[in-house]
C-alpha cells in the first residue's frame, strides 16, 4: 500500500536518512525498530509532511504521490501520531481533538463552534481509545498518559488508511497498552495499515507482522517477526551482541541517608514514610497514577507538602523549592524531559552542565575546558548521538534527549539521586549503559531512588521496592523477597493492612 524508495534526508552534521526503503501493506501492523537516533522519527516526520526528504520517492497503491506539508499528508489518508505530542495544553480535549476539523454550527451560526456536537463526539471517540476523562478538560491537566491517549483518539477521528505511531507506549500503563493492541487489531481487520515503533521488543514481537530496521539511518533489513528472534533483532539493530542483560553490582549500603516521615500533598499524598540508605538503590513500584512522581516532586520542593518531615542524616531540613533540594545535595531526572528537564532552545553543552554551574565555574565565572570536558564524558558515557556539543537539544532524537536530562543531574554529583522512569523511550544498549552507571554510582555511596512502570526493571535493580497505590505506601519488599507477583499483588491490595 504504502512504499518508500531510496529516502534521504541531511540534517547539518548529520546523514539523518540514508536511501531508506520501506513499505507496509492494508491490515498488517509493521514494526520501525532501531537504536535512538537510528532515524525513524525522521521517516516519519516525511512521510507527515513535517520535514522534506532530499531525495526518494513515496508511492501509495503503486502511484508516487508528493508529500511537502502535513496538509498532503493527511489528504493521502495518513495519520501520525508523534513521539513528542502534539497537542495544545490550554485547548481542551475535544478542542484538541477536531483541531483545524472543528466542528460548526448549523445555519447561519456556521462561523461559531458546535461545542455540544464537538464534546459529544469527543467522548464516543475517547470511549473507543479507552479514555475515561471529561472532553472539556484543558489537555494540560492530564497525566502523559491520558494525553497520549487523546492522540490516539485524534487519529481515529479521522478514518485513516495509514496510521503511523512513535512510541505510542512509552508513556502508557500496562492496561492502556493493552488497550491500544485491542484497537490495534480491530484497525488491522478493518485494513488500516499501521507503523508501529517502540523500544519494548516484547510489545514489538507480540503486535508487529513485519519488521523494519534501521541503523545510522540505513535500512538494514526487513524481518518476519514470527520467523526472527529477540537476539536476531538486537544484532541487527545495533551491529552487534549486546551479551547477556546487565546483572547489578553488589554495593555496600550503609548508614540511613535520607527520611521521609508522614509526607503528604495537595496531590493526593497521604502519610508517606520510608528510609534511604548510602549504596542503596530503591525502586518505587506501582501504577501510573499511583502517586510515585508526586512523592518525588514533594520530596524535592516542586510541590508543597501538606504534612510531613525530612531528615538528611538524622537532622530534618527545610526544603521547599528544587534549589533547597539541590544545596542539600538531591538531584531530580523527571519523566517529562520536554516540560521539566531541558531547555529545548540550549545546546547540549549548556543542558548538560545547567544543575552543575558551580562545579564549571571559578569566582562565577564559567571555565569552558571544564563545561566541555564535563559534557564530553557524558556523551561518550551514555553514547549520545550529535554532530557535537553545541547542537540545540530540541533536534537530538528523543532518546537521544532523555539520556542528557540524565547526564544532567549526573553532573550534579548527587549524594541522593531521584530517577522518574529514566530509560523511557531508551534503546536496550543506552539501557544497559545507565543501569550499568546507576549501579556504579551505588558503589560510590550514593543512595538512588528510582521510579519505573517496568517491573522486570524494579526486579533487576533495587535493593528494595517500596509498592504504592493511590498516593499511599502499600508495601515494602525486600530484593530477596520481591516477584512481579508479589509486587502486584500489594498494589493492587484493597485495605492497608500489611503496611510496613
Ligand atoms: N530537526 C533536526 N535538526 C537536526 N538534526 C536532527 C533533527 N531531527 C533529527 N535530527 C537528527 O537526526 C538523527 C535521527 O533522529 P530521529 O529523531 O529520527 O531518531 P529516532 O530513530 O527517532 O531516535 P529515538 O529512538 O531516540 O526517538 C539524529 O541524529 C538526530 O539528532
Ligand atoms: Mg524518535
Amino acid at each position: 500500500m504504502l512504499e518508500v524508495h531510496g529516502l534521504s534526508k541531511r540534517f547539518p552534521g548529520v546523514q539523518a536518512l540514508d536511501r531508506v526503503d520501506f513499505d507496509v501493506d492494508a491490515g498488517e501492523v509493521v514494526g520501525l525498530i532501531g537504536e535512538n537516533g537510528a532515524g525513524k522519527s525522521t521517516l516519519i516526520k516525511v512521510l507527515a509532511g513535517v520535514h522534506r526528504a532530499d531525495e526518494g520517492q513515496v508511492l501509495l497503491n503503486g502511484e508516487p504521490v508528493g508529500i511537502h506539508t502535513p496538509q498532503d499528508s493527511f489528504s493521502l489518508g495518513i495519520s501520525v501520531i508523534f513521539q513528542e505530542l502534539n497537542l495544545v495544553g490550554n485547548l481542551s480535549v475535544a478542542e484538541n481533538i477536531f483541531l483545524g476539523r472543528e466542528l460548526r454550527s448549523p445555519g447561519v451560526l456556521r462561523s461559531f463552534l458546535d461545542f455540544g456536537r464537538t464534546t459529544q463526539r469527543a467522548q464516543q471517540l475517547m470511549q473507543q481509545a479507552g479514555l475515561n476523562c471529561d472532553p472539556r478538560l484543558a489537555v494540560e491537566e492530564l497525566s502523559l498518559s491520558h494525553k497520549q491517549m487523546v492522540e490516539v483518539a485524534k487519529a481515529l477521528s479521522i478514518n485513516s488508511k495509514i496510521i503511523i505511531m512513535d512510541e505510542p507506549t512509552s508513556t502508557l500503563t500496562g492496561q492502556e497498552t493493552e488497550l491500544l493492541f485491542q484497537i490495534i487489531e480491530r484497525l488491522k481487520s478493518s485494513g488500516v495499515a499501521v507503523v508501529f515503533v517502540s523500544h519494548k521488543l516484547d510489545e514489538v514481537f507480540r503486535i508487529c507482522d513485519r519488521l523494519h530496521v534501521l541503523r545510522d539511518g540505513r535500512h538494514v533489513g526487513a524481518l518476519q517477526t514470527a520467523r526472527t528472534s529477540r537476539d536476531e533483532l538486537i544484532r541487527l539493530m545495533v551491529g552487534r551482541d549486546l551479551g547477556t542483560l546487565f546483572v547489578k553490582q553488589e554495593a555496600q549500603i550503609s548508614d540511613t541517608v535520607l527520611e521521609v516521615r508522614d509526607l503528604g500533598s495537595p496531590k493526593g499524598i497521604e502519610h508517606v514514610s520510608f528510609d534511604l540508605h548510602r549504596g542503596e538503590i530503591l525502586g518505587f513500584a506501582g501504577l501510573v497514577g499511583s502517586g510515585r512522581t508526586e512523592v518525588m516532586r514533594a520530596l524535592f520542593g516542586i510541590d508543597k507538602r501538606t504534612s510531613g518531615e525530612i531528615l538528611i542524616d538524622g537532622r530534618p531540613v527545610s526544603i521547599h523549592s528544587p534549589s533547597d533540594a539541590i544545596a542539600h545535595g538531591i538531584g531530580f531526572v523527571p519523566e517529562d524531559r520536554q516540560v521539566q528537564g531541558l531547555v529545548l532552545g540550549m545546546d547540549v553543552r549548556q543542558n548538560v552542565t545547567l544543575a552543575s554551574l558551580q562545579a564549571v565555574s571559578e569566582r562565577g565565572f564559567l571555565i569552558d575546558a571544564r563545561e566541555q570536558g564535563v559534557t564530553g564524558s557524558f556523551i561518550e558515557k551514555l553514547s549520545i548521538r550529535t554532530p557535537s556539543q553545541e547542537q540545540i537539544v530540541v533536534n537530538l532524537s528523543g532518546g537521544n534527549q532523555q539520556k542528557v536530562v540524565v547526564s544532567k543531574w549526573l553532573a550534579t554529583n548527587p549524594r541522593i539521586l531521584i530517577l522518574d522512569e529514566p530509560t523511557r523511550g531508551i534503546d536496550v544498549g543506552a539501557k544497559k549503559e545507565i543501569h550499568r552507571l546507576m549501579s556504579q554510582l551505588a558503589c560510590q555511596n550514593v543512595a538512588i531512588i528510582m521510579i519505573s512502570s517496568e517491573l522486570s526493571e524494579i526486579l533487576a535493580m533495587s535493593d528494595r521496592i517500596v509498592v504504592m497505590h493511590e498516593g499511599r505506601k502499600k508495601g515494602e519488599l525486600d530484593r530477596a523477597q520481591a516477584s512481579q507477583e508479589k509486587i502486584m499483588e500489594i498494589a493492587l491490595r484493597q485495605t492497608d493492612q500489611g503496611v510496613a
